[in-house]
């Protein structure tokens, strides 16, 4: 049913009423009223999303929880989104990341949703809550708990035992996701979805979306019912209320960034009585083992990317745009996919280290216009206007009501990348104008660039008749009219303003000519800049402030209850609240400190809580200093300890409290390859390494097998194992699942003899097709002894220990000796370690485990991004997954890459005090080597008021 409106009264807090008019107030602003019952209202109709009735444009970001743990850098994420535009995040929530076993579930610690949800709201961020129960999402089991490995059922079906189990999980998250609902709860939850990428459409399909659906409702969900299933759900059983697109025009292969593959038209992708929503588009890429790496992706979807292509889906007529990832984080522990490395950087706009992109302020540029823009959130399709440059054409649309149009001028060819000069013919209310009317000029459009230009549109009380410029934001601030134009620097701009009599023109800074003409004031200038012209004639004075795209990356906006604030300079401008004649602004510091601070009345400015001295400027602004940060110094990683790590090598090792591999049928849809069942899933090892120790005995009696052929799955590219006869190497094998070992006459005993063979479990498939992938065998398939009877070698094995470290969670350990002895947390005794030089240069495969410890005193008040390196010599061949302070935050394959630099989030690091760095390394071969040169890294540092307590 469409159309169909959200209402729910409730008791709600004060500060949801803020959200909800799209500002950016925080709750526990203001000397609050005590809550008033206030009705929320989340609607919709072919034209956009409503809140409370207000037309909104939904420009989102995806940003996954369970990819940043570290909960106090939450509001950083949200924050620097809100300070691009952005006014929604869609969140994933991952089943298996809150559910360690069976019936289990925690959201404590890193795994708080109330205080995420909380985070989001305070930041004026709504948000697209999307609980699966299956996500996709390149994480382990595409969500799925990893106990669902050991569940032979039907997942993302109407299998009775599978929705006995994912119910279990929606009664857990609804709850959560319930409370914080705009309509009815506490925080700024406006669309819920279902399921994700289901394309599922038959019979059972619908029964099974429409059973998720029933369960939400009961489960007290009341806003709209959202999908990202293209054109499945649309009607009839199962159907979601608003049908979302789910697009990645580039793709996922980042190994030639320039090559670029056209736009879609979405505009033919509409669903009647429905915005038309982009559930999911490209905002990056994820990148595999051995790939080109994160910078690559970036590069293939970088700023013209979001230039071309999101102004393209707004042409198109979307009101709704959530772009995948916009921070992507970091699959810590174990939730990588086999496919995909640690990094989930995503080449997204806000990189893991938490830094802005290039295609941050493309995002941006796009953001603030459709804030301030608002009639875009009602338009129809126009006729173009005519274009006198072939290559290049215009898509048009016009809101019914204003009038205003929108002008989106670009390559026909939207992979093209020639710079062309046109001219557009535009029929507006005063007539008709083929702009720019200035004799040698044109519109310019780069490679790979479009412009969307304004016409018909009310810059606060002045008319825009139509400008070449593009318009990035416009406020009344104070007793005035702001407007922030810009274009590519070096290109031309023209705008026309409609007066009835002629203004009076200041131009403040800048090269800018104007014309009086009938139709009102020329403006003409080159972008070049900022410059600036003061207008006065109007109803209220016009300060049009006129940038290259350069200097609108230093163009802030906050809004407040008490009007608009806008900040030339900072690095970032996070919030600005209006205090008793105090304008108190927080934000981020680089080395530039000039800024200037255009606001209402403020007697006093305050950053980051410390006054600012401010002096006025002729652009009627508040010229400022703000504090620059401290040069960082991190100190060298030069002092580390070892400790011998696979005491199961050896023969007389006790694993006499190991599990006997002893099962004849499994859960898994690989077929055993031998009995008994080796797979590491059966036996309730589900992440990381697992052990195996095959007793054989030899003596008179038997016949000793003269070697073991074996087939292990590790799952992707970057799976290996390695094998060894009673303490003596026999090799590994990496890029394979196949091994034959020889055993040597001179390594056998007699009596018992052991051969230990280490694997790793390198994530689980996602269950796309519904084809129980996830329940994929990992770890030994088959086991054959050559020359003997497969009944001649018994098998035990241990790997990870589930419940060991339920902060960290179910993901953190595998299963080597010194995780299931916690020595990332309990190093034990310092006679265990020995001194060690890195790089390291040994010959003898096997685990070895380093330390280190460093203490930290980086500056206060500034907002230092860590992260450590691993360098190595060419031609090493070892494995190493990376602890800070207990937390599994890389896993690196020296032979395969890409990935050396891991960012590590404030709080697992702490950049006050003391930190311990652990790195388990398995080396494969026996030639001379090891773990490589580790160092600290910085990705940027900033004054800020984030600061983080280490979690501990
Ligand atoms: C989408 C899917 C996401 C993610 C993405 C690629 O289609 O819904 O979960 O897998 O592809 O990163």
């Amino acid at each position: 049913m469409k159309h169909r409106q959200w209402i729910k009264a409730g008791l709600v807090a004060s500060s949801l009423a803020l959200a909800a008019a799209g500002s950016a107030r925080t709750s526990g602003e203001a000397t609050a009223p005590a809550p008033t019952p206030t009705a929320h209202r989340v609607s919709f109709d072919k034209y956009s999303f409503l809140i409370d009735g207000k037309r909104t444009y939904l420009w989102s970001g995806e940003v996954h929880p369970y990819r940043l743990p570290s909960p106090e850098l939450w509001p950083d994420i949200f924050q620097k989104m809100k300070a691009a535009g952005f006014n929604t995040a869609s969140i994933y929530f991952s089943w298996g990341y809150h559910s360690p076993r069976e019936g289990q579930y925690d959201f404590s610690g890193v795994r708080n949703l109330d205080k995420l949800l909380d985070d989001a709201r305070d930041a004026g961020i709504y948000v697209i809550a999307r609980p699966g129960p299956y996500i996709n999402a390149e994480v382990d089991s595409g969500g799925f708990p990893l106990w669902l490995t050991d569940k032979p059922v039907k997942n993302r079906s109407p299998d009775p035992a599978y929705l006995k189990l994912a119910d279990q999980w929606m009664t857990q998250i609804d709850r959560i996701l319930a409370r914080h609902q705009l309509t009815d709860g506490r925080g700024t939850v406006i669309a819920y979805q279902v399921e994700n990428e289901y394309y599922n459409g038959s019979p059972a399909g619908r029964e099974y979306m429409q059973h998720l659906e029933n369960k939400a409702r009961a489960d007290g969900i009341t806003v709209p019912l959202v999908g990202n299933h293209n054109a499945t759900f649309v009607s009839g059983k199962g159907a979601v209320d608003v049908s979302g697109w789910d697009y990645y025009p580039q793709g996922f292969d980042c190994s030639h960034p320039s090559q670029w593959k056209p736009a879609p038209d979405m505009a033919a992708h509409r669903f009647a009585g429905e915005p038309l929503f982009t559930a999911e588009f490209q905002g990056g890429a994820f990148d595999p083992w051995g790939g080109p790496g994160y910078a690559k992706c970036a590069q293939l979807i970088n700023d013209r990317f979001a230039n071309v292509f999101y102004k393209e889906n707004i042409a198109a007529g979307a009101t709704a745009q959530n772009f995948y990832m916009l921070f992507g984080g970091t699959s810590w522990g174990w939730q990588a996919i086999p496919q995909n490395y640690t990094s989930y950087d995503y080449g997204a706009a806000i990189t893991e280290g938490r830094q802005f992109d290039p295609k941050y302020y493309e995002d941006k540029r796009i953001g603030y216009f459709l804030h301030a823009v608002t009639p875009i959130t009602k338009t129809n399709a126009l006729a173009a206007g005519r274009v006198d440059n072939p290559r290049v054409v215009d898509r048009a649309r016009i809101n019914p009501d204003t009038g205003t149009q929108f002008h989106l001028v670009r390559h026909g060819d939207t992979t093209a990348s020639t710079v062309e000069a046109a001219h557009l013919t535009l029929s507006l209310k005063e007539g008709s104008f083929t702009v720019p009317q200035q004799a040698g000029t044109a519109i310019t459009i780069d490679g790979r660039e479009s412009k969307l230009l304004l016409a018909d549109y009310m810059l606060g009380a002045t008319r825009l008749v139509y400008s070449t410029s593009e318009l990035m934001t416009d406020a009344t601030v104070g007793n005035r009219d702001i407007a922030v134009l810009y274009g590519r620097h070096g290109s031309d701009g023209e705008t026309l303003l409609g007066f009835a009599a002629q203004p009076k023109v200041t131009v403040l800074s800048g090269t800018v000519s104007q014309h009086w003409g009938k139709h009102g004031l020329r403006l003409d200038y080159r972008h070049d800049g900022l410059a600036r012209v003061l207008i006065d004639g109007g109803q209220r004075p016009l300060l049009l402030l006129i940038g290259d795209d350069q200097a609108t990356q230093r163009v802030w906006r906050q809004d407040t209850p008490k009007g608009s604030v806008l900040m030339i300079g900072s690095h970032l401008l996070r919030s600005a609240k209006y205090d008793d004649g105090t304008l108190a602004l927080t934000g981020d510091g680089d080395s530039d400190a000039r800024a200037e601070v255009f606001a209402g009345d403020a007697s006093r400015l305050t950053w980051n809580g410390r006054p600012l001295a401010a002096t006025h400027t002729a652009s009627g602004s508040l010229a400022v200093t703000l504090p620059v940060p401290q040069p960082i110094t991190l100190p060298k990683l030069d002092h580390w300890t070892r400790r011998a790590g696979a005491p199961e090598i050896a023969r007389n090792f006790n694993d006499a409290q190991w599990r006997v591999a002893n099962l004849t049928t499994t859960s898994s849809v690989t077929k055993p390859g031998t009995l008994p069942v080796l797979f590491a899933d059966d036996y309730g090892f589900h992440t990381g390494n697992t052990w195996y120790r095959g007793h054989f005995t030899v003596d008179a009696h038997h016949a000793a097998p003269s070697g073991l052929k074996l087939k292990v799955v590790s799952g992707g590219k970057g799976g290996a194992f390695s094998a060894w006869l009673n303490g003596h190497f026999l090799g590994s094998v990496t890029r394979s699942e196949i091994g034959a070992f020889s055993f040597p006459a001179a390594m056998l005993v007699p009596g018992d003899n052991v051969v230990s063979v280490l694997t790793v479990d390198m994530g689980h498939e996602e269950d796309y097709d519904s084809t129980g992938e996830n329940r994929t065998a990992r770890g030994i398939v088959s086991a054959e002894p050559i020359g003997a009877d497969a009944k001649a070698v018994t098998w035990r094995l241990q790997g990870a220990i589930t419940d060991e470290n339920p902060q960290r969670g179910p993901y953190n350990f595998g299963g080597l000796y010194g995780e299931r002895h916690e020595w990332p947390i309990k190093p034990g005794k310092p006679a265990d370690w020995h001194p060690a030089v890195l790089p390291a240069n040994t010959a003898q495969p096997g685990v070895t485990w380093y330390r280190s410890n460093v203490s930290l005193a980086l500056p206060k008040g500034q907002d230092t991004s860590l992260g450590l390196e691993i360098t190595d010599p060419p031609g090493r061949h070892y494995r190493a997954m990376i602890f800070v302070n207990g937390w599994q935050m890389g896993n690196y394959i020296a032979d395969l890459g890409p990935q050396h630099r891991f960012p590590i989030p404030d709080g697992i690091i702490d950049p006050h005090g003391k930190n311990d760095i652990t790195i388990a390394v398995w080396k494969t071969d026996s030639s001379p080597g090891g773990l490589g040169t580790v160092s600290l890294i910085d990705y940027g540092s900033y004054t800020s008021p984030v600061d983080v307590t280490a979690i501990r």
